[in-house]
């Protein structure tokens, strides 16, 4: 059993399957397997182009409805009047389902502020398309800005957390207000494995270093969301909640942060917080 993260009523799986480049045939399976084995949280968005797919692989694992957390997210390019409701309808169609679990704001727009779209963001709660709210890549002041909108709590920001990235301040802003973070990229696309400070780590605790770097998420209060359609992979990012890490061992982990750790750097980004 996964370890459940409970903010502002939102009861959300420790671990999720995150989706993004999983097309067709290979996405559907993916969902089916990870279900069967145990995960109880999948992410997906408009951007990724497999909703579909995401709502097929949850009917065929024959999981019931009610035990999974569904995220879905509406792209930055539809947060005005109109654009807004067309996303979260095309959404829930897409997936065959009445409702996702949260909804969030995939980036923020510099173009449309949070009074165009947070509105429309709780009424979608509100009218039952999603059970909670929450929102992506978002800043403090950004944060500030829409807590102080809303009147439906947020739940959840999803940012880029991995060792090689610096989370801590972003982090303890949401800790403090009661916000979950969804770490995206949580094992650096890839640039995890071969790290000698993770392979150290990995060898004390008898893990693989993805292992480690999901664990180290997970003691940080994050809520990783790796992806992989490969079931040992799919296994083994489950496997990380029967072992802790040192103190020491956080540690080493947290000086593996660059300046320029960042991987994903759209044109829409803010400008995140130190
Ligand atoms: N909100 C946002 O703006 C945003 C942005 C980016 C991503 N996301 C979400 O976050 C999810 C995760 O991020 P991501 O997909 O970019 O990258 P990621 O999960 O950090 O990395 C995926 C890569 O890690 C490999 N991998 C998975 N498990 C492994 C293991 N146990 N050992 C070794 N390698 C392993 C995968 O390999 P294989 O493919 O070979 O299995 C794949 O190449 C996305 O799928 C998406 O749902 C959100």
């Amino acid at each position: 059993m996964v370890p459940i993260v409970e903010v502002k009523g939102a009861r959300i799986p420790a671990i999720g399957l995150g989706t993004m480049t999983l097309k067709g045939d290979v996405c559907v399976e993916a969902v089916n397997a990870a279900l069967k084995m145990g995960y109880r949280h999948l992410d997906t968005a408009v951007f990724y182009g497999n909703e579909a797919e995401v709502g097929e692989g949850i009917r065929k694992s024959g999981v019931s409805r009610d035990e999974i957390f569904l995220t879905t997210k509406v792209p930055h390019s539809d947060l005005a009047p109109g654009d807004f409701e067309a996303s979260v309808e095309g959404s829930l169609k897409r997936l065959g389902l009445p409702h996702v679990d949260l909804l969030l704001i995939h980036w923020p727009n510099p173009d449309i502020p949070p009074p165009v779209y947070i509105p429309a963001l709780c009424k979608a709660k509100r009218s039952g398309q999603t059970r909670h709210i929450g929102v992506a890549n978002f800043t403090i002041s950004l944060l500030e800005e829409a807590e102080a909108l809303a009147d439906e709590p947020i739940v959840n920001n999803q940012i880029e957390t991995h060792p090689f990235v610096d989370h801590r301040t972003i982090l303890a802003y949401c800790k403090g207000r009661g916000i979950s973070v969804t770490g995206y990229c949580p094992l650096g696309r890839g640039r995890i494995p071969g790290n000698a400070v993770l392979e150290r780590i990995a060898k004390t605790h008898g893990k693989t270093e993805a292992q480690i770097a999901l664990r180290f998420l997970v003691q940080e209060g994050v809520v990783p969301i790796p992806r992989t359609a490969t079931p040992e992979k799919l296994k083994a990012n489950l496997d990380i909640f029967g072992f802790m890490l040192a103190d020491s061992e956080m540690t080493d982990i947290r000086r593996l942060a660059e300046p320029e750790g960042r991987i994903v750097k759209p044109p829409q980004s803010p400008k995140w917080d130190s």
